[in-house]
């Protein structure tokens, strides 16, 4: 099917360098990785603020919100995740293009659809960063009340329940969610973020 396409993509002129030339930075994907509850959004959140607070123009990618819309058509079955995660990494890619910093919160839990947005981003600008936390202490958490719905079964292929999550082997950077806080976990990521920003 995709041989009759009959597409030429264009080369526009105007390249992502001449964006960050215009904001004065480079542009990446941070890419939160872990189990549900583990505080991915609410690090990306704290995370984004700083970011603008420092004049970095940044923007949250989140599983939930772009399951709200763009990806509603998308359930929790392995191949959903995967296309979820694939879509969600070609709109990271057009925004690192446009010169932002893309900060991705998804639990993304296979180890060949977070290597496929690696190579989708591109390596250079892919910052792979696990929220580890332990299952307990998500379920424990549980914000949404989802762990106690997947545990009742009312809720199928819930991940770490029924749904595999596989461990990131060699991530960018791991936060230990569990044992600081988010606004600690945020200047972390804030930190790694500030030596790679510049031109
Ligand atoms: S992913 O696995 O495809 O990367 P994503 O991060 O987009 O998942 O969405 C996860 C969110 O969807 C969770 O935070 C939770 O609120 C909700 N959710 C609903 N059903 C499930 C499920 N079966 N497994 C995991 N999360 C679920």
């Amino acid at each position: 099917m995709k041989s009759e396409l009959n597409l030429t993509p264009h080369k526009h002129k105007t390249l992502p360098k001449d964006r960050n030339k215009l904001l004065g930075n480079r542009s990446m994907v941070i890419w939160l990785t872990g189990l549900s509850g583990s505080g991915k959004s609410t690090i990306a959140g704290i995370l984004e603020e700083k970011l603008i607070n420092d004049g970095v123009l940044c923007f949250v990618l989140d599983g939930d919100n772009l399951r709200s819309r763009l990806n509603k058509d998308l359930g929790f079955d392995d191949e959903s995740r995967r296309e979820n995660i694939r879509r969600s990494g070609e709109v990271a890619r057009l925004l690192a293009d446009a010169g932002v910093v893309v900060i991705t919160a998804f639990i993304s839990p296979f180890r060949k659809e977070r290597s496929l947005v690696r190579k989708i981003v591109g390596s250079k600008r892919f910052n792979e960063i696990y929220i580890r936390c332990p299952l307990q202490i998500c379920e424990k958490r549980d914000v949404k009340g989802l762990y106690k719905k997947a545990r009742a079964g009312k809720i199928t292929r819930f991940t770490g329940i029924d749904s595999p999550y596989e461990i990131p082997e060699s991530p960018d950077l791991v936060i230990d969610s569990n044992k600081i806080s988010a606004e600690k976990s945020a200047e972390k990521i804030f930190i790694y973020i500030k030596d790679k920003l510049e031109i």
